[in-house]
């Protein structure tokens, strides 16, 4: 295994690549881990210091040389503000630009080992005409850059801003860390240490991530006679009422076409049984392993181990139960799940558990770590998560 250093990210693709899309999955997924992890995006950069003038495909152009000269005094000093940041602050950064020559390349390379930074390069590589044109299309509608610029006009331009960058367009070299996407999902080619547990990481993700936007709903299991107790953990069946919220939630989603993951325990399976769609079983999915204080009540808790009690209190998300779990520990579980949940291309519904779905809704919707486990997570609710581009909105439903 390789000890992981600051690592840098770096993008590579012509425009209309989703390179900054990828670059926000990257950061979801790594912050919500717990890293410090941060985009650098030298377009932003660009329009800062250049402005208007910059926004059209003439300032592209490889043969202007005032214009050329301009892009790459940007894009060192983007990444020369990635690289105090990192040294400083930072676990990874991602350097969000175009990055298609072996000399601009070069340079980075150069830059990251005199820094001691490790480096990737992750190059989208997309030549399907059809969801190139849904890119084109959608860019302009939303890019600073065409703001106020009527759309076929917009399209016109931003195809000869692609064509000045396919002009001078290197692949990255097989020599170079790299990680190669074809056409969002079709395939994937990886080409590093497998011993750096970071790069593995980064090519699982890239590996799930595609663009179909989905619905993702998260609800916990019906009530048990566990929760009639407030016991925790165990595996006890559905109550007449749990079994009454299954029969809801199946007629709920009549006639739509989803995949359910539950956990392994009786009560989410149970709570999945009048579904007749496609459902798979994930041990992952299982509630926060609370170990010695498992099939308890929070007041047996209290009384018999009042310094689990109190440490709960006190930092409830890194509190680990004895021959247990924490609320860290099940972020790292999860990431497996998150994964599956990522490369569905249909509407997923999530039958879990209250600690489990607290995490797996902070990873699409963002939460400081302290606030995770006191995320309201009743039973009886579902919420619906659906994809803005790579980020997330949601809405809690009732039924
Ligand atoms: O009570 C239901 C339950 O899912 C338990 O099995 C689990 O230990 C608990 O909720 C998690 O919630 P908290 O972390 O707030 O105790």
């Amino acid at each position: 295994m390789v000890e992981n250093r600051r690592l840098a990210v770096i993008m590579v693709g012509l425009p209309a690549r989703r390179k900054t899309f990828l670059s926000l999955k990257l950061q979801r997924y790594f912050e919500w881990q717990g890293y410090r992890i941060r985009i650098f995006n030298v377009g932003g950069y660009r329009r800062d210091i250049s402005g208007f003038k910059s926004s059209t495909s003439d300032f592209f152009d490889p043969r202007a040389r005032a214009f050329a000269q301009e892009r790459e005094r940007i894009a060192k000093q983007c990444f020369s503000d990635l690289a105090v940041w990192l040294r400083a602050e930072g676990d990874i950064a991602i350097y969000d630009a175009t990055n298609v020559t072996s000399a601009r390349r070069e340079y980075l390379i150069s830059e990251c080992l005199r820094n001691g930074f490790d480096y990737i390069f992750v190059e989208n590589i997309c030549d399907d005409p059809e969801i190139l044109e849904k890119i084109v299309s959608s860019k302009v509608n939303t890019s600073a850059d065409y703001k106020d610029k009527k759309a076929a006009w917009a399209k016109k331009d931003f195809w000869e801003r692609i064509r000045h960058y396919e002009s001078v367009y290197e692949t990255v070299g097989e020599g170079l860390p790299n990680i190669r996407l074809f056409n969002f999902g079709e395939r994937i080619s990886k080409n590093f240490d497998p011993g750096h547990s970071l790069y593995c990481e980064i090519a699982e993700l890239l590996e799930s991530v595609n663009l179909n936007g989905k619905n993702i709903y998260i609800t916990r299991h019906g009530e048990t006679f566990f929760n009639l107790e407030d016991r925790i953990g165990g595996d006890s069946p559905l109550t007449e009422k749990g079994v009454d919220f299954a029969k809801k939630l199946n007629s709920h989603f009549t006639g739509r076409d989803l995949i359910i993951f539950t956990s392994n325990k009786r009560r989410a399976v149970e709570t999945a049984s009048f579904f007749d769609c496609e459902k798979v079983c994930l041990e992952e999915l299982n509630e926060i392993n609370s170990g010695i204080c498992d099939s308890m009540t929070y007041d047996e808790i209290a009384e018999r181990y009042p310094a689990i009690h109190d440490s709960r209190k006190t930092d409830k998300f890194h509190f680990r139960y004895p021959q247990g779990e924490s609320y860290r520990d099940l972020i790292q579980r999860l990431k497996k799940a998150i994964l599956r949940i990522e490369s569905q291309r249909k509407d997923v519904l999530v039958i879990a558990h209250r600690a489990v779905n607290r995490c797996l809704f902070s990873y699409f919707i963002p939460f400081p770590q302290g606030d995770i486990p006191y995320i309201e997570m009743p039973l009886n609710k579902i919420i619906r998560i659906h994809s803005k581009d790579a980020r997330y909105a949601f809405e809690e439903l009732s039924i």
